[in-house]
């Protein structure tokens, strides 16, 4: 290599920084979840994001630059530990490809930024013995981390793309993970395997689906971008009752690609949505309370 070629990045190393940077922050992240900081430093991210991603940021043009691994392999790795930036994966549902170069295309899949991902798996807290849905297999990272924590026979993951299903569980089985990928329609949930008692949907709802409900354990921990009509997403926790209830509260602002069956809007009166005179409050100052009984849900702002 000339002495003018600068050295390349370590991802280990970035690996690390990126870690002080969630570790940094209040709230979810890794506070109080060791295994969450072990198995974050243990899966080796690069490995999940493809060489060509769209950044989710767009330049003055509007368009959303490709970053590319086998052109700049430096700026790529700096992205994917970047800890707030989600990489564009799928626009379209797949009928643009990078090569094509920047896009404003529709998001339909990404690699959710580390902050998130890890966020997410905070607030879900799984165990050793849970048994868990994922929906939104993606590039398979956020399934890996889970994979770090729960035994493969209890994780069952879900993509609606049969050929990001395909990729993903490939990538899990080269790092030795064989969690059942299912390619599938996941707002129908997975029956075989319930009743589980941990649900994550890495693609946002604007209605929890019934059937999540129904094959959650009773006590069941749900975690899922619930859209709100504050402009974006916010996370929601939900504890279910085992019979098809559920209830909990929104805890952070969020913004994620919506579940394929849930992208036509609804107005939100209909979604249990209170009106809204003023401005709507932090999550700091108010307690927006989420309850679903029988297939209704209703948003209280406490
Ligand atoms: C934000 S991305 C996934 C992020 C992923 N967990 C990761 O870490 O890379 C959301 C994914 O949900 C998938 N998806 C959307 N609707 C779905 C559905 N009804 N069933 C299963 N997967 C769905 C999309 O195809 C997309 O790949």
């Amino acid at each position: 290599m000339g002495s003018h070629m600068p050295a390349p990045v370590d991802p280990s190393e970035l690996r690390a920084q990126c870690a002080d940077v969630l570790d940094a922050r209040d709230g979810g992240h890794f506070h109080g979840r060791p295994w969450l900081r072990e198995a974050f430093l243990r899966v080796p991210r690069e490995q999940f994001i493809p060489d060509r991603v769209w950044w989710p940021w767009p330049g003055k043009d509007g368009l959303h630059p490709v970053l590319d691994r086998t052109v700049r392999p430096r700026e790529w790795m700096r992205a994917v530990y970047t800890a707030q930036a989600s990489l564009i994966t799928q626009v379209d549902d797949g009928r643009v490809r990078p090569e094509e170069g920047p896009t404003k295309a529709e998001f339909t899949s990404a690699a959710s930024c580390p902050a998130v991902v890890v966020d997410m798996l905070h607030y879900l807290d799984p165990g050793p013995q849970d048994v868990v849905l994922e929906i939104g297999t993606g590039s398979g990272y956020s399934t890996a981390l889970l994979a770090q924590r729960v035994r493969p026979a209890n994780l069952v993951t879900m993509e609606i793309d049969t050929r990001l299903a395909d990729l993903a569980r490939e990538k899990l089985a080269g790092f030795g993970l064989r969690p059942t990928v299912v390619a599938g329609d996941a707002e129908q949930g997975h029956g075989e395997r319930a009743p589980y008692t941990r649900i994550i949907s890495t693609a946002a709802v604007r209605q929890v689906p019934q059937s999540w409900l129904l094959q959650a354990a009773p006590g069941a921990v749900i975690v899922v971008p619930l859209n709100g009509p504050f402009g974006h997403d916010a996370l929601l926790r939900l504890v279910a009752d085992g019979r098809g209830n559920g209830e909990g509260r929104l805890v952070s602002g969020v913004a994620f690609m919506k579940l394929r069956g849930q992208r036509r809007p609804v107005p939100y009166a209909d979604l249990g949505w209170p009106a809204m005179g003023g401005p709507w409050p932090a999550y700091a100052d108010a307690e927006y309370r989420v309850t679903v009984v029988r297939g209704r849900q209703e948003i209280q702002i406490c």
